[in-house]
Formats: structure tokens, sequence, C-alpha cells
């Protein structure tokens, strides 16, 4: 079960309405590499991984859920002061024509999310590799959606989530270390 805090894992502000840099960051709510993906491909895998890394696909896993609020909180906060007019011309027309102001989870291009953007194969090494290479993905979508804007204060929450990817591709490989020890390790009962 999960415990609700009513709070982000990071302040969000912007310094401006930039419906521009919005539609861009959906890529990271509901694209391939987004968080969602994210937290649902970590959370879906625990249930067939060894013992010993549960908890670190549970913890990373609930992690990006908070990341995923905190894009959320992003967009709304770039796009609530936006006109009909400014929200066509950023691109989000087609968006606005369905969604209104709604968040849907979607990538940049407006395409839906799908599961087929994650993978849980059985196999631990298998699955934490998927793990490592998504977190390098995630780590560089936020790069260029830092190089997208010159808005610091948005720089900022971009800049935190950033560093908690590069620490969770990190935390991951020395889960595969982990395991590689436990399986190289000659068991006799
Ligand atoms: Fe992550």
């Amino acid at each position: 079960m999960w415990v609700y805090e009513k709070k982000l894992q990071y302040p969000v502000r912007v310094s401006k309405c930039d419906p521009r840099m919005a539609k861009f960051l959906i890529e990271q709510y509901g694209g391939a590499d987004g968080e969602l993906a994210a937290a649902l491909r970590y959370l879906n895998q625990r249930y067939t991984i060894p013992d010993k890394v549960i908890g670190l696909l549970n913890d990373i896993g609930t992690e990006e859920f908070a990341h995923l609020e905190m894009i959320a909180a992003m967009v709304f906060k770039l796009t609530k002061d936006a006109t009909v007019e400014e929200l066509e011309a950023a691109g989000l027309g087609a968006h606005y024509a369905n969604h209104d102001n709604a968040l849907y989870y979607e990538n940049a291009a407006g395409v839906p999310w799908t599961a087929s953007y994650i993978q849980a194969k059985g196999d631990p090494i298998a699955d934490l590799y998927e793990d490592i290479a998504a977190e390098e993905k995630a780590r560089a979508t936020y790069q260029w959606l830092i190089d997208m804007t010159d808005d610091v204060d948005l720089q900022d929450s971009l800049k935190f989530l950033r560093e908690r990817e590069i620490i969770h591709s990190i935390r991951f490989r020395e889960a595969v270390e982990i395991i590689k020890d436990d399986r190289a390790t000659k068991k006799i009962f």
C-alpha cells in the first residue's frame, strides 16, 4: 500500500506562461521514457525479481510517481494562463480540442501512452538492463528539455529530475552486480 504525502518531492516553479515548453514536457508525462512508463515498469517487475532487489524497484517505482506529479505541476503552471490562441500557436490546438486544459498520458507529439513502451522479461538481468537504459534515456530527455528553455526556475526543477535519473541508474547498476554475485555463489544444501 502507499501513503500519500500532500507535497511535491521538490518544488516546482515557473517564471512565465509557456505552453510551448508544456507541450515538450508532456514527453516525460506519457512518453516512452517518461515517468508513467518508469513507475509502471519498475512496480510491475517487482514480482519476479530476486528478494534482494525488490525494495529497490519498490522505492524507485514509487519515486517515479512523485516525478510524474512534478511534471503535471509544471505543465499545469505553464498553461493555466494561456489563451486558446496561445495554446494553438504552441501546437496544442489538437490537445485543446480533445482535452481542454486537462493532462493526458501522451507524448510530446500527442501519441497516447501504451504498455508496449515497457517490458517485463522475467529475467532479472534483462529487466534491470532495461531499467538502466530507461534511466539513461530519461536523463537525456531531461537534458534536452533543460536546453530548450531559458526559464531558470523551470530549469531548476528539471535539473533535480535529471539528477534523480542518474542516481536511479547507479542504483540499478548496483542491483545487477548484487544479482550476478548471488548467481556466482556456490550453494551447498
Ligand atoms: Fe528514474
